[in-house]
């Protein structure tokens, strides 16, 4: 199929190998940025933060990171051009969505009279996902899946190359990272940046999945 949105699903692919001489441009990262804010949630919680590991400092620290386990992954951590951790909110509470709706109000997308309706309303969503323990980490983790999906379609269309994977440390992430954290959890991340010619496996390999007609049913 020619169309663009398909060539560049076409196009992205997961990077098994970086050149670590080729960087992300700001004005890209700049665009990822506003790509990511600018994704959907369930009741607009955005119950996330996006942590951009850029410096070689921050990389080293993340490289440390993979001390235990996924050391398949643990190149990237310094190869790639940049890392993307994504932290949900594990125990997201009606203060958290007051500044939500703080915003929805101020933005002029919600008017001041429906401020209450829509903070006891819309959270009905959130607490209908809460346990008694107040943990809806379930919930507000598949909100940074939607953003994930969203930042590798903005990828594709920018031409940089990605890796996605949960094949992280959460436990140590939270211990590297915990002043930046602060409570949140990372058990997804995104290295991104350019592939390394003819090293890097997955290069060019003709897209894998199930058939249409395996996958969708139309009524
Ligand atoms: C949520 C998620 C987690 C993934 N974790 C890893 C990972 O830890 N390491 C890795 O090399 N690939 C990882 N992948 C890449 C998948 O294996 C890859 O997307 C899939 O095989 C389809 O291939 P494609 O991305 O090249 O189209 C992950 C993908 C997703 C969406």
């Amino acid at each position: 199929m020619s169309h663009p949105i398909i060539q560049d699903l076409e196009r992205r692919y997961t990077v098994k190998k970086y050149d670590s001489n080729k960087r992300i441009s700001a004005e890209n990262i700049a665009v990822l940025q506003q790509a990511m804010r600018l994704s959907a949630s369930s009741i607009n919680s955005q119950p996330w933060k996006f942590i951009i590991i850029e410096s070689d400092a921050a990389k080293q620290r993340l490289h440390n990171t993979f001390a235990n386990k996924y050391q398949f992954n643990q190149p990237h951590a310094t190869e790639a051009s940049h890392i993307i951790l994504f932290a949900h909110n594990p125990a997201y509470t009606k203060d958290d969505y007051r500044k939500v709706v703080d915003v929805e109000v101020s933005s002029g997308h919600l008017p001041a009279e429906m401020y209450d309706n829509m903070l006891n309303g819309a959270f009905a969503f959130a607490e209908a996902n809460t346990n008694d323990a107040g943990f809806n980490g379930e919930w507000t983790k598949a909100q940074t899946y939607i953003a994930l999906g969203n930042t590798l379609h903005a990828l594709g269309r920018l031409g940089i190359d990605s890796t996605p994977m949960e094949g992280v440390d959460s436990e140590l992430i939270a211990e590297e990272f915990k002043q930046e954290l602060n409570g949140y959890v990372v058990e997804v991340a995104l290295a991104i940046g350019y592939h390394k010619e003819g090293e890097d496996y997955n290069h060019g390999l003709p897209k894998s999945r199930l058939p249409i007609e395996d996958i969708f049913t139309v009524l």
